[in-house]
C-alpha cells in the first residue's frame, strides 16, 4: 500500500530507476496523475492517440509513438475499460519497453480472463475517495518482480538499511503506508464483489435508459471479461451533433452537474495548451473527448436520481422521458 495511486506511479518510475534522456508514453485521456511523475523524475512525457472503440491506448498508437528512448509506457484502464493489452504487450516486448499498467480505477475489471492491475512488471491502483473501494486516500503497487520489489520497498522508506536500526545508505522517499487506512481497504476487500456489483449496477441503467438511442456509446464490455465500472461516461456519436461543453451547460441549466470526459493531457495549459499539431498528431483523442461526459457514478444514487439525471440527458437529445427503469 502507498499514500495514495499517484505516490504508487512514482515509487516505480523511481525503482525503474527511469530519469533524464527516457521517454515514457501515456495515453492522451487520462487523469493527469497518470503522467505527473514521469516529468517530476527527469523523463520526458510522449502522449499517444486513444482507441475509438475501447477508449484506452491503443497498439497502433503505441507503436507510432515509441522512440529508441523509450524506456517504458504507463497503460490506462480507463474508467473500468480495459485496453487491447495482448497487443499491447507483442509492440513493448518487440521494442524491449516495461508496460506499468495505471488500474486505478480498474478494480474489479477483468480482460481475456485476468484481472486488472495483473498486466506488465508493475500495476498501480487508487483507494482515493471517490474510487470502487476507498480508505480515504491510498493506492497501492503491485509489482511483479523481485529485485524491483526490493528497490520500490526500499525507496519507500527512506532509504533504510535492512540491518542497521536508523541507518540509510540513500537519500529516498517516504512513501509509507498508514495502517489505519490499510485496514479500512482490507475490511472492504472483503465485499469486493458487491461494491463492483454496485458499479455495474448503474452502469446495466445506463444502457436500459439509452438503449433505443442510437449512435450513443457507454463503457463497453472487454473481450472475455468485464467492466468494472468504476466510472461510467457517455460518448455521443457525430450525428447527435453534440459536444460535452453544450451538454454540460445543458444539464447546469437544469439543475444537474455535469463533468467532462477527461481531456487531451497535451491540449492543457500543463502540458503547453492545444496547437493544430497536437490536435493532428493524435486525432481520436481530441475528437472522443470533445463528445464525453462522465455520468454519475456514486454508490448512492437512487433509481429516481438516476432517472431524472437520464431524462436530462433525453430531453436534451430531443427524446421523451422514460416512465422507469425495468
Ligand atoms: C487513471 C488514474 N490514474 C491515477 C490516479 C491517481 O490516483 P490517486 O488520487 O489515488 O493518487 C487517478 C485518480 O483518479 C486516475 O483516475
Amino acid at each position: 500500500m502507498t499514500p495514495n495511486c499517484t505516490s504508487a506511479i512514482h515509487l516505480l518510475l523511481l525503482g525503474l530507476g527511469i530519469g533524464p534522456g527516457d521517454e515514457v508514453i501515456v495515453p492522451e485521456c487520462t487523469w493527469i496523475a497518470s503522467a505527473t511523475h514521469i516529468t517530476h523524475v527527469g523523463a520526458t512525457t510522449v502522449f499517444a492517440d486513444i482507441d475509438e472503440a475501447t477508449w484506452c491506448m491503443s497498439a497502433t498508437s503505441l507503436e507510432a509513438a515509441i522512440t529508441p528512448r523509450t524506456k517504458a509506457v504507463i497503460v490506462v484502464d480507463l474508467y473500468g475499460n480495459m485496453p487491447d493489452l495482448d497487443a499491447i504487450r507483442q509492440v513493448a516486448d518487440r521494442h524491449r519497453i516495461v508496460v506499468i499498467e495505471d488500474a486505478a480505477g480498474a478494480l474489479g475489471s477483468v480482460y481475456q480472463g485476468a484481472k486488472a492491475g495483473s498486466f506488465g512488471i508493475g500495476s498501480v491502483f487508487s483507494f482515493h475517495r471517490t474510487k470502487t473501494i476507498t480508505t480515504g486516500e491510498g493506492g497501492m503497487l503491485l509489482v511483479d518482480d523481485d529485485r524491483l520489489f526490493k528497490r520500490c520497498h526500499f525507496l519507500r522508506d527512506h532509504g533504510r538499511s535492512q540491518t542497521k536500526h536508523y541507518f540509510n545508505t540513500e537519500v529516498a522517499y517516504k512513501y509509507m503506508p498508514c495502517n489505519l487506512l490499510a485496514a479500512l481497504g482490507h475490511a472492504q476487500f472483503q465485499r469486493i464483489e458487491v461494491l463492483v456489483q454496485a458499479k455495474r449496477h448503474l452502469l446495466s441503467r445506463y444502457r436500459q435508459a439509452f438503449a433505443d438511442i442510437p449512435d450513443l456509446y457507454l463503457n463497453p464490455e472487454p473481450p472475455a471479461g468485464r467492466n468494472g465500472a468504476w466510472c461510467t461516461a457517455l460518448i455521443f456519436g457525430k450525428s447527435h451533433g453534440m459536444n460535452k461543453e453544450k451538454v454540460i451547460d445543458e444539464l447546469v441549466k437544469g439543475g444537474f452537474e455535469g463533468r467532462p470526459f477527461f481531456y487531451p493531457l497535451s491540449s492543457m495549459p500543463a502540458y503547453g495548451g492545444e496547437t493544430p499539431e497536437k490536435k493532428c498528431k493524435n486525432p481520436v483523442a481530441y475528437d472522443l473527448s470533445g463528445r464525453g461526459i462522465c455520468l454519475p457514478a456514486s454508490f448512492r444514487t437512487s433509481d429516481e436520481e438516476l432517472l431524472a439525471y437520464c431524462n436530462a440527458i433525453r430531453s436534451i437529445l430531443g427524446k421523451s422521458p422514460l416512465v422507469n427503469f425495468t
